[in-house]
């Protein structure tokens, strides 16, 4: 069984978006919903998405944003976010964990379905580099899935593990063991302190939230 989250996500880039045409309606209103926010909170930015994947929020943030530089840690995820008619887009390679090594100056930052993939112990390591990374006053989106036990594949808890992970197998029957943690609304408070103008989104299915960087530059 694998537990490389990279490797499971190139293995699937082809059909990684089925996820967003499930036939449900109240799944497709909150997406919807969910790219409004984006588009209404990243309009006229410059933004830095992290796990950018297929690109399917880089459209919704590139039809508003000043620019966007859309990075993903897989060139398989990224080759099919290339096909897509983009402009002001610039794709780029690099791992969420090292922000520091993506060219450019952003007052914008987009990281979708990404923040459950970070280990509960890497967590504030990954939300410094984001910090470091923006310009004051720089607007934030982050969002991702509430806890569903009949989707996302079998729940796994290991005691004394303070992450969580779902067993899902990909086309190949190979089993990935995906690290996969889920958010109370008062964890993304907790996460989110110290930031200005914080929007929490508790929705059914998916959570979001929006806040900017103090304008005063302080240390994270
Ligand atoms: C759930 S997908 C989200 C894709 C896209 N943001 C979306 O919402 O459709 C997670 C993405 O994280 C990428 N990824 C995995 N490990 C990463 C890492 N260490 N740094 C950056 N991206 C990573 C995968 O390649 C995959 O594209």
């Amino acid at each position: 069984m694998s537990t490389d989250l990279a490797e499971y996500y190139r293995s699937r880039a082809p059909e990684y978006e089925v996820i967003y045409f499930r036939p449900d309606a109240a799944r497709l209103f909150e997406l919807e919903e969910q790219a409004r926010a984006v588009r209404s909170w990243l309009a006229g930015r410059d933004v830095l998405e992290v796990a950018a994947g297929t690109g399917w929020w880089t459209v919704h943030a590139a039809s508003v944003a000043n620019s966007i530089t859309a990075t993903d840690i897989n060139e398989e995820t990224l080759a099919i976010a290339k096909t897509k008619p983009l402009e002001k887009v610039n794709f780029q390679i690099a791992d969420a964990f090292a922000l520091d090594q993506v060219p450019g100056t952003f007052n914008g930052f987009l990281a979708c379905f990404w923040l459950s993939h970070v280990s509960r112990k890497r967590l504030k390591e990954f939300l410094i580099g984001v910090y470091n990374r923006l310009e004051p006053g720089s607007r934030v989106f982050m969002a991702d899935n509430n806890y569903d036990p009949n989707l996302g594949g079998r729940f796994v808890q290991e005691p004394g593990n303070p992450d969580t992970y779902r067993l899902r197998e990909d086309k190949h029957g190979e089993e990935h063991k995906v690290l996969k943690n889920y958010y109370s609304r008062e964890e993304l408070e907790d996460l989110t302190q110290g930031m200005d103008n914080i929007q929490i989104h508790m929705g059914f299915h998916y959570w979001w939230i929006m806040y900017e960087k103090p304008s005063s530059n302080k240390p994270a």
